[in-house]
């Protein structure tokens, strides 16, 4: 009990702490750095195609998390969705999505490793993110599709759900998470991870939209050149 205790009530909020602590600090010291990195100048074939795939099939994913996990099932039952087809439908496009999520992380890792500018632009913390990223999905998929379609089923929504809304609502319940199936506790614990990597790693860059590229003034490159750095300066734009 002592372990339950810890991995399903203090880790959680150590988690949030952490979280939420990480990416106020990076805000306040690292504004510059509050970036994708992107590695478009040096690849954009797979990216194309990697990009999309990942962050898409990641957007209905995790819409599928918020409505499985913090949507009680007495909802959907009020709303008239039968269990049955609840079930079928988080399956088919859980499953679906997830798919989409790992082939297109799948295309992004085969590029970073195999394009030798884009390996050379990865950092230590990517080295750290992106195989734990990978767990969290596998481990996803392994729980949809293993335990909960191939292995007759798991009703999540009677367990995981309302644990995850005891923490968020401050009243943990460590004893609802003792009986969930291997693959559905080892992915929790690895959201855990990825969350507490989150705000030192570029998947801050999810956190926020850069509005402002539609309306920032043109970013002025000064010549290094002396001769021409010498040169005065044009008065506003000259249009060359
Ligand atoms: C503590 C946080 C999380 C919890 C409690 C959680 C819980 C779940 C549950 C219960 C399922 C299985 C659904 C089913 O059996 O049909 C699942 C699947 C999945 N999860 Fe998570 N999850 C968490 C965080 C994440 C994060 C951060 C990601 C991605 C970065 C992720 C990616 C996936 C994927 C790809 C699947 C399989 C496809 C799907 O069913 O949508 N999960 N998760």
């Amino acid at each position: 009990m002592t372990l339950d205790l810890l991995l399903w009530a203090v880790l959680p909020y150590v988690t949030i702490t952490v979280f939420v602590g990480g990416i106020a600090w990076r805000y306040r010291h690292d504004r510059f750095g509050w970036t994708t990195r992107s590695s478009q100048l040096h690849e954009s074939r797979l990216l194309r195609i990697g990009g999309p795939l990942f962050h898409v099939g990641l957007l209905f994913v995790l819409a599928g998390h918020v409505g499985g996990l913090l949507v009680p099932a007495s909802v959907t039952r009020w709303l008239g969705v039968r269990d049955e087809l609840y079930h079928l439908v988080s399956l088919g496009a859980g499953g679906l999505a997830g798919l989409a999520t790992l082939v297109g992380l799948g295309v992004l890792l085969h590029r970073r490793w195999r394009t030798p500018a884009v390996r050379a632009a990865t950092s230590r913390d990517d080295r750290l993110t992106y195989p734990v990223l990978a767990a969290v999905l596998l481990l996803g998929m392994a729980a949809t599709v293993l335990t909960n379609g191939v292995g007759g089923g798991y009703d999540y929504r009677s367990t995981i759900s309302p644990w995850v809304r005891g923490i968020l609502l401050l009243h943990p319940d460590p004893a609802l998470m003792r009986d969930v199936p291997l693959p559905y506790r080892l992915h929790a614990l690895a959201a855990m991870a990825l969350f507490v990597l989150w705000p030192f790693s570029r998947l801050v860059h999810a956190l926020t939209v850069p509005l402002h590229y539609l309306v920032r003034p043109y970013i002025v490159y000064r010549s290094r050149d002396e001769r021409l750095a010498a040169r005065p300066a044009p008065r506003g734009w000259d249009g060359r």
